[in-house]
């Protein structure tokens, strides 16, 4: 165990010595995690395989799953990757900072063990003031998974981090809760034409302005099917303890019906269950015995991302057994947010 410091720092304007002292962790090889827009990340030298290798070990991370090399500036791109195709230097001055990642051709500066091995890089530009200020203070690009314990829900708050990384890194800068609420959007521009890897909080389609024929592959792949082409995409991931039953179908009144229905039952066969509601359904399930997070409306789909995770945290807090939710529609962040369901769910949903 190490010692774990926690420092508060001002998310638009953080303090100059913070910043420092959260350099000098990495420039030593140290872990810190720190705020993006999307999730907090555990960070480590880019360019330093020990460094990086701290990242598994404090995750509980398998090796096979590559990491985000974050950087500060459009042109850092090359400090990560190499043979950059004109179109990536389109999106990234489209789109950084932002969450958007690129998967491009590894550049010499970043270790295998980044990649997990592959000769591709993943890279990022995030859009915020306390991780652009340590970048830029370290002097390297900086290596980051979500900030979480290997398969758990992303973080999104310092204490999520402390929770799950507490006497695992070395240093928490505090910029409280992150906007975005769910990861980057992963694009692989070696793909032709390229491929959406993960939704995120770039929509699809707002990608679609600059690549009209990129397509979203689907990431439902099961543990028996493996991951050969798709490192890091195991369904099982950003899972509470409780188990999730999530439901669709075309007609919402149905859908709400059986989710009714089902956790009702749950409840009646002594299952402590938890609802993951838009504020619109709340008063169908007024008869259900159940803990409730709240999403906010659906038409606010920005609100629910940002709450996501932290509300399937705070379901599993509460000690349900089991949790219902429903499919928030594919448009906008509704893709990411699907995503993070089915895979919290592991892959079952139930078509009312
Ligand atoms: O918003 C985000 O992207 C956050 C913040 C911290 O930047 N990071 C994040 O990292 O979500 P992580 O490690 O939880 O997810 C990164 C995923 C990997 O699991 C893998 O699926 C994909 O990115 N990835 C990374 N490098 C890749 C590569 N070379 N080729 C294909 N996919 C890659
Ligand atoms: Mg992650």
């Amino acid at each position: 165990m190490r010692e774990t410091r926690v420092i508060r720092v001002d998310p638009t304007a953080p303090e100059p010595d913070a910043i420092a002292a959260a350099a000098a962790v990495i420039r030593a090889g140290g872990l810190v995690a720190f705020p993006t827009e999307t999730v907090y990340g555990l960070g480590a030298d880019a360019t330093r395989a020990d460094a990086a290798a701290g990242i598994f070990a404090a995750k509980g991370r398998p090796t096979s799953d590559p990491l985000i090399v974050h950087v500060a500036a459009v042109e850092s791109l090359s400090q990560a990757a190499s043979a950059i195709p004109p179109l990536a230097f389109d999106l990234a001055r489209h789109f950084w900072p932002g969450p958007l990642t690129l998967v491009l051709r590894r550049s010499d500066a970043i270790p295998a063990i980044v990649t997990a091995g592959t000769e591709t890089v993943a890279v990022r530009m995030p859009a915020h003031p306390v991780a652009l200020a340590l970048i830029a203070a370290s002097g390297v690009p900086i290596a980051a998974p979500s900030a979480n314990t290997f398969s758990r829900p992303s973080a999104t708050t310092a204490a999520h981090v402390l929770a799950d990384l507490g006497g695992r890194v070395d240093l928490i800068l505090d910029g409280g809760p992150t906007p975005i609420g769910v990861e980057s959007t992963i694009v692989d521009l070696l793909a032709d034409p390229p491929v959406i890897l993960r939704p995120g909080g770039i929509p699809v389609e707002a990608l679609r302005a600059l690549i009209p024929e990129v397509t979203l592959r689907s990431r439902y792949l099961t543990e028996q099917d493996g991951a050969a082409d798709a490192p890091g995409q195991l369904i099982k991931h950003y899972s509470p303890r409780a188990q999730v039953r999530l439901y669709t179908g075309p007609d919402l009144d149905r859908m709400l019906a059986r989710m009714i229905d089902d956790a009702s039952k749950a409840a009646f066969d002594g299952q402590r269950v938890g609802l993951l509601l838009f504020v619109e359904d709340r008063a169908a399930f007024y008869s259900v015995p159940a803990q409730i997070a709240e999403l906010g409306s659906e038409s606010q789909l920005e609100t629910a991302a940002a709450a996501l995770f932290a509300a399937l945290r705070d379901l599993d807090e509460r000690g349900v057994d089991v949790i219902f939710a429903r499919d928030p529609g594919r448009e906008g962040l509704g893709a990411a947010i699907w995503d993070r369901l089915l895979r919290a769910a592991e892959g079952q949903v139930i078509v009312a």
